[in-house]
């Protein structure tokens, strides 16, 4: 099946193996301490499942994606949520205007970007986020240098299989093809990203040596 945000069959495939279970989305939103005050935007906002989590808590809940099937899932999804804006754009060409954002959140999504991209795209919405902002990244985020990836495979292979368990042979497909052939990276080059957008990493999380959880501060 050709991985693509804009087949809508692969779109479905994700949402259905991927998804967040409403318990996982209320323990993975905490780590942001969502309050009233807030604004929120979620990057790569898929099927608007987070975003409408979001929306209970926050002043708005913005959701960015470039897929047309996903936004149409994710305004299915917060129909009647008056706090709720979705936005279609890629991550790079995104201007948000006069919105300035307290709380972020991207998962699984900005490993799209190459390292440079990355890089650029946190300089480029940093200055939309205000002092003491946090930002909650889950990702392909590997303990090592993303050089080291192709050496490391044999490491990553083996701890997908016991991580993933019964769902590795439905996605060892997907996962393989997201190693090689996008661009999960090492957590030293997110930390070089946040910095250039003056945000420290204050918490970090690696569930498995290719996977984990970072909070990001934006302290200037
Ligand atoms: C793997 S899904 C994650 C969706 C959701 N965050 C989740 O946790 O299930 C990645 C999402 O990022 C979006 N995406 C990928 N590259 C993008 C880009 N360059 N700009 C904007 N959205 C992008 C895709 O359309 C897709 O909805």
């Amino acid at each position: 099946m050709e991985q693509s945000w804009k087949n809508g069959d692969f779109v479905d495939h994700y949402n259905k193996i991927y998804s967040m279970k409403n318990d996982q989305i209320a323990n993975y939103l905490e780590c942001l301490s969502l309050n009233s005050d807030d604004v929120f935007i979620d990057f790569g906002c898929g099927n608007g499942d987070m975003l409408f989590e979001a929306s209970k808590i926050v002043k708005l809940a913005a959701g960015l994606d470039m897929s047309e099937d996903q936004l149409e899932l994710a305004k299915e999804k917060t129909k009647g949520c008056a706090n709720v804006q979705l936005i279609k754009s890629d991550f790079l060409s995104y201007n948000p205007g006069d919105l300035i954002f307290s709380k972020a959140s991207a998962r699984k999504s900005l490993h799209h970007l190459t390292d440079d991209e990355k890089v650029r795209f946190i300089g480029k919405i940093a200055p939309f986020f205000k002092k003491d902002s946090l930002f909650l990244m889950e990702d392909g985020i590997f303990t090592f240098d993303r050089s080291e990836t192709e050496e490391k495979l044999p490491q990553i292979m083996s701890e997908a299989e016991v991580y993933y368990n019964r769902k590795w042979q439905n996605i060892k497909e997907d996962f393989t093809h997201c190693i090689l052939h996008e661009f999960p990276t090492g957590i030293n080059l997110w930390e070089k990203a946040f910095a250039s957008g003056g945000f420290e990493i204050i918490n970090r999380h690696h569930i498995t040596c290719f996977y984990a959880r970072i909070i990001a501060k934006k302290v200037v």
